[in-house]
């Protein structure tokens, strides 16, 4: 799909040089493909090249040193966020080094998304500064300014062949880009203008690719509604709202629990897509990054979240910032591993539980004579030894997660005296009867045979009941098997 709707004619203000739209002609016949609709998890990889240049390897899982990317793609990821600096000192992040690392990503296969900063250094909610060449500029110059940095920065990239899938205008614009002017809190209309400027830009070079707004604090309800309320009121233009997400291991829960709601505030407000575009926690703490990725991950796509990027992995000794995903010998952390979905296969269910209830432990409840303990060779603390009349009774209490079949099996002796079986209650029902029969000593213990018994979820009452008038045989214990069975105390 082609759009020829120019970038000038939208403009606001703007000015529109003729060789803006000559490239603009030129490239519309690389018209970006059609986009996956996959969910995204990628990574943020933009101290890539900088730390390789100063000696820094990285490697998998067992220890192997192998390309980043590739590293990052066998842990699930299948997209790469790259920021762009305007005139950054010593290149990193300039246009040259972003094309390089655009290059390997999609070479590597990866969804692409830009990052434009409007900066030449760092912008984020504490600092939106403008970029040393255009200082002194008026605010009709920087809209210009902000065009042409990103029609030029888009525009390298289609010659390159890349059209990212995403296009982020101002990175962590609390409030608003390119300060004072730019300044949502004291200028929301320049702000959303400025965004506009880049909104056209991007369309003009790569219609497809869709227009990230990026705020910080996801948690934060009434911040996005602010920012994207003034942006809207405005007439701004976006596709996507980008959040970033940096929760500790003893807020995570909480913050998720607010980040899940404003994703759903956002979509039903703005009827925009939603991504976290950037998160991270302490490497140190894997464990708890991992769970909290995990959730994130789960929770975001359920509530229709695009996508979740992780923000630089890959650091490791590196400037001091400790919320990567790599461990200091040069191996990803397990928090990398919640990218992995599906792989390693889930868990084999469970074996069924398993529980042998004696005499002295929650789940025995009582017998019709007593618990002895003068024949040994039983297990736990004695026997129940019934009174030697028909109907008396040894009784036991089990709960059930579910209804089902268990196993119930018993473990008795019985002297000489001949077979002294039981029937076999659950719940008041008399059932099967099981055979409890001569064992040669009343010191000699075994197991009677396995019966399969249909139980309620809930508790069960289960009891043996003696037919014969020399009472039951002496049970020492009886064990139940199957998922989900538990002791439970009795009534
Ligand atoms: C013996 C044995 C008891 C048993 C009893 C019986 O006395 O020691 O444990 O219960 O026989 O025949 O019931
Ligand atoms: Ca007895
Ligand atoms: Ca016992």
């Amino acid at each position: 799909m082609i759009d020829f709707a120019f970038p000038g004619i939208k403009l606001r203000r703007g000015r529109v040089v003729a060789s803006m739209i000559v490239l603009a002609v030129s490239t519309l016949a690389f018209a970006a493909p059609s986009m996956a609709q996959t969910f995204a998890k990628g990574a943020d990889v933009s101290w890539m090249t900088q730390m390789e240049a100063s000696g820094i390897r990285w490697s998998n899982d067992n220890g192997t040193q192998q390309d980043l990317l590739q590293i990052l793609k066998d842990h699930g990821m299948n997209s790469i966020r790259l920021r762009v600096w305007v005139n950054p000192s010593g290149g990193w992040n300039g246009v040259n080094d972003v094309v390089a690392k655009a290059l390997r990503a999609r070479n590597a296969g990866y969804r692409i998304m830009i990052d434009f900063h409007y900066s030449d250094s760092w912008a984020d909610p504490g600092k939106q500064t403008k970029p040393a060449a255009w200082r002194t500029h008026t605010f009709d110059q920087l809209m210009a300014d902000v065009y042409q940095h990103t029609f030029n920065t888009m525009n390298t990239l289609a010659t390159n062949g890349i059209f990212p899938e995403w296009v982020q205008v101002g990175n962590e614009t609390n409030n608003g880009m390119l300060w004072e002017d730019g300044r949502a809190s004291v200028n929301m209309r320049n702000y959303a203008w400025l965004v506009n400027s880049g909104y056209d830009a991007v369309k003009a070079v790569s219609a497809n690719s869709k227009v990230v707004v990026h705020v910080s604090n996801a948690y934060d309800n009434a911040l996005f509604r602010w920012n994207f309320d003034g942006l809207r009121a405005n007439g701004a233009r976006w596709d996507i709202i980008g959040m970033s997400l940096y929760p500790e291991p003893g807020n995570w829960q909480t913050l998720l629990g607010q980040a899940i709601t404003n994703i759903n505030d956002m979509r039903s407000r703005y009827g925009k897509g939603v991504m976290i575009v950037e998160t991270g926690m302490t490497s140190t703490e894997a464990t708890a990054s991992k769970a909290f990725l995990t959730d994130l991950i789960t929770r975001s796509r359920n509530a229709g979240a695009l996508g979740v990027f992780y923000w630089e992995p890959e650091a490791y000794n590196w400037q001091g910032y400790s919320k990567g995903a790599w461990n200091t010998n040069g191996r990803p952390t397990i928090a990398l591993d919640a990218f992995i979905e599906g792989s390693p296969p889930p868990p084999p269910p469970p074996p069924p539980g398993s529980i042998t209830l004696q005499e002295n432990l929650t789940g025995f409840c009582g017998v019709d004579g007593t618990i002895d303990s003068n024949n040994a060779g039983y297990t736990g603390s004695g026997f129940a030894n019934t009174n030697n009349a028909t109907g008396t009774t040894v009784r036991w209490r089990v709960n059930a997660a579910a209804a089902g079949n268990f196993t119930l099996q018993w473990r008795f002796a019985n002297g000489t005296t001949g077979n002294r079986p039981g029937t076999l209650r659950i719940n008041g029902a008399n059932g099967t009867t099981v055979a409890l029969p001569a064992t040669g000593a009343w010191t000699t213990w075994t197991n009677s045979s396995s019966v399969t018994a249909a139980l309620r979820a809930g508790a069960n009452d289960i009891a043996l009941v003696a037919t014969t008038s020399g009472g039951l045989a002496n049970i020492d214990s009886m064990t139940a098997s199957g998922t989900g069975v538990s002791a439970v105390a009795c009534n």
